[in-house]
């Protein structure tokens, strides 16, 4: 299989970004970076997510943030719905996708979404049912692909196993993600070959949280495998509130990087990307944590 020629990139910044800071960042701001992200050229933002906000405060204004973004032609606005009830909280704000979020480890399922992985399903199946009918489009979220902050080592039978149930109910594509960042790129690809065994190639994407820094070369590993769909997220911002000690997701602006380097389309402007990265950063008090951002900031300044 040879490397793509294009790939797609799924900004998760305000979601999962987000989800993780303490401090409250207000709507108007989060609706600023989404507008700079679709500037930049971003097809797809993960928003937000109905979620309790109990659970996660940070997400609460919701609806608010997505009833203030303008949106753009040709972008799709994604977010996230556990159940029925944050399903329905989400019709009003007309997302052009939903994303039901399991996990191949059974722990990670209880503490991230107080179920088990088969209770999940049954709640998810309904969801799912209910979108396909009114043409909203599902994507499926797989945690603890490779390794769980609870379980350790995730084995690719299980990952295979949650793929076949999110199959079974009718969700279109699926996301394999290494949640705690403790992935390598052969550790990927078992992971990867594991959920291609139900899913087609169009339909599965990575999300690679970096906190051992492998999240680059495991993006390189999934393209070898003709994988061209990965979630990003600006400024490396973020976490799982669930996942204590997990950073942020590869950063978007580093993939962008090694894209263009690799004569790879996105339609992203990097400069532009970078500067949506540094709006965010700048309200969070810190810099990007983004080596490619950090380099090209340096470099504006000298
Ligand atoms: P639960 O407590 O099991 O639900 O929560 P419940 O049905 O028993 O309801 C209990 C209370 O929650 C009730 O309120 C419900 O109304 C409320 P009360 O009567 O106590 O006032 N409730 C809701 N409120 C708003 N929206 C809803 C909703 N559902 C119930 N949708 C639930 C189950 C899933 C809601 C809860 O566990 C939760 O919100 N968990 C947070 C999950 C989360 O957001 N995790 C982070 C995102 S996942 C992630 O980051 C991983 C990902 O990036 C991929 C990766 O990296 O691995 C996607
Ligand atoms: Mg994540």
């Amino acid at each position: 299989m040879s490397i793509p020629s294009r790939v797609k990139l799924v900004e998760v910044g305000p979601r999962d970004g987000l989800q993780n800071e303490k401090q409250a960042v207000p709507a108007a701001v989060k609706i600023e970076l989404v507008h700079r992200l679709q500037d930049a050229g971003l097809q797809e933002i993960e928003v937000t997510s109905f979620v309790s906000p109990k659970w996660v405060p940070q997400m609460a204004d919701n609806d608010e943030v997505m009833a203030g973004i303008q949106r753009k032609p040709g972008v799709r606005y994604s977010v996230l719905t556990p159940n029925l009830q944050g399903f329905e909280a989400a019709l009003k704000s007309k997302p052009d996708e939903i994303v039901v979020f399991g996990a191949a480890s059974e722990a990670f399922s209880q503490k991230n979404i107080n179920c088990s992985i088969a209770q999940s399903i049954e709640r998810f199946a309904p969801v799912v049912q209910a979108a396909r009918n009114i043409g909203i489009f599902v994507r499926g979220a797989m945690s603890c692909a490779v390794g769980c902050p609870y379980e350790g080592d995730i084995a690719p039978e299980r990952v295979a196993y949650l793929a076949a149930l999110m199959k079974g109910i009718g969700v279109q594509h699926v996301g394999v993600a290494d949640t705690i960042g403790v992935g390598t790129p052969l550790k990927v690809q078992r992971a990867l070959e594991a959920t291609l065994q139900h899913f087609d190639i169009d339909d599965v994407s990575g999300h690679f949280h970096d906190t051992y820094g492998q999240a680059l070369a495991n993006t390189l590993a999934a393209m070898e495998m003709g994988i061209w769909q990965f979630d990003t997220s600006v400024a490396g911002l973020g976490g799982c509130p669930y996942a204590k000690g997990a950073t942020g997701n590869v950063a978007s602006e580093d993939v962008v990087y090694l894209l263009n380097g690799m004569g790879i389309a996105t339609g992203i402007d990097l400069d532009q990307l970078i500067d949506a990265g540094k709006f965010i950063s700048d309200f969070l008090q810190r810099k990007p944590n983004s080596r490619a951002a950090t380099a090209i900031l340096n470099k504006r300044l000298a």
